[in-house]
């Protein structure tokens, strides 16, 4: 079960689990969220695993300052002027992110875009602590609601996480606005913390909205995630123009001839494996084949989302579906 401390001693705890490559539930203004470091593909991955989360959508990466959010993302005048307008604060913003920033492609899902959020409080101090940015989805079991309170968080999650830092019941209660920026106009991608007539206020603009709708899908765009390359599941053999992302230790047949090779995990870690999906996907697709053959990988637990990633990949489509 997992241990719960108070914000005045957890400081250090967290920030020894957090270096190790593991998570912790931390409070925000917001909702409590579930941190890893976002540079540690294998802590964002740990992520996903206890949310038990049937997909990979994109997370927010948590900043301590207006330094570290600008060394990550590209910010354009209007997303700026918000960020010193409502940051720390329940604002998430959508931005361009800059190469080489070090953040891990598990957080974006892939995406050259980032959602950043500058978190009031504990997570805030915890991230100035560790000098890199955390990653971290609300803190509840894949479809339940948002947790609020440090018990709500180690009544659901508390089998599979080792530390609830907790800060009481959270201020805001619900989850942070999202807004990315679209050339010279801002949309709203999530209701949230912060009231849009506030933002419309702050900018002298309305923000652009969706349809009847209401909220956008964000990244899961099957759209946002398709390689050159084809790509071909379950693959038993291999052809002489074919990438191979393996899994495991049995190979498939003709992987001797693969036009380019790169294991997900040699020893069958669904985690590892998690953890290498986007980055090794985008390495096979620049080798220029033409089409990537994926061994078959196990449905059991990261193996869903890795899966579900993969056939969307595999089939591209450009239907929007909701997040969950
Ligand atoms: O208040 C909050 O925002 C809380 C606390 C913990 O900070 N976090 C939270 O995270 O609600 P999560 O993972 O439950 O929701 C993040 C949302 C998802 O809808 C995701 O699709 C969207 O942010 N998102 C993340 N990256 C995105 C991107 N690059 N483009 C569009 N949407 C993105
Ligand atoms: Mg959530």
């Amino acid at each position: 079960m997992a241990e719960i401390l108070a914000v005045g001693e957890a400081m250090e705890p967290a920030l020894a689990l957090l270096e190790g490559g593991d998570i912790v539930a931390i409070p925000t203004e917001t909702v409590y969220g579930l941190a890893g470091d976002a540079t540690n593909g294998i802590g964002v991955a740990r992520i996903f695993e206890a949310k038990g989360r049937p997909r990979f959508n994109p997370l927010i990466a948590h900043v301590a300052d207006m330094a570290m959010a600008e060394r990550i993302a590209i910010f354009d005048p209007l997303s700026r002027k918000l960020a010193l307008a409502f940051w720390p604060g329940p604002l998430t913003l959508v931005l361009p992110q800059r190469p080489g920033n070090g953040i891990h492609p598990l957080v974006t899902a892939g995406l050259d875009t980032i959602a950043l959020r500058m978190p009031r409080g504990f997570g805030g101090d915890l991230i100035a602590r560790l000098g890199r940015p955390l990653a971290a989805p609300s803190a509840n079991s894949s479809g339940k609601i948002s947790a609020t309170t440090a018990q709500a968080v180690a009544a659901d999650l508390g089998a599979r996480i080792k530390l609830v830092v907790d800060g009481g019941a959270t201020p805001v209660g619900l989850e942070s606005t999202i807004v990315k920026a679209e050339g010279e106009r801002l949309r709203l991608l999530r209701p949230g913390g912060i009231a849009a007539g506030e933002i419309e206020a702050a900018i002298g603009m309305d923000l652009l909205r969706r349809g009847a709708a209401g909220v956008e899908a964000p990244g899961m765009l099957a759209s946002h995630y398709a390689p050159g390359a084809a790509v071909r599941l379950n693959a038993g053999t291999v052809g002489e123009d074919e990438a191979l992302l393996a899994f495991g230790n049995h190979r498939a047949e003709g992987w001797q001839h693969a036009a380019a090779f790169l294991n997900l995990s040699t020893t069958g870690d669904l985690r590892e494996a998690a953890s290498n999906l986007f980055a090794y996907m985008q390495d096979l697709d620049r080798s220029g084949a033409c089409t990537i053959a994926v061994e078959k990988i196990p449905f059991d637990g990261l193996g869903e989302a890795i899966n579900d990633r993969l056939s969307r990949a595999a089939a591209p489509r450009d239907n929007t579906e909701p997040t969950t």
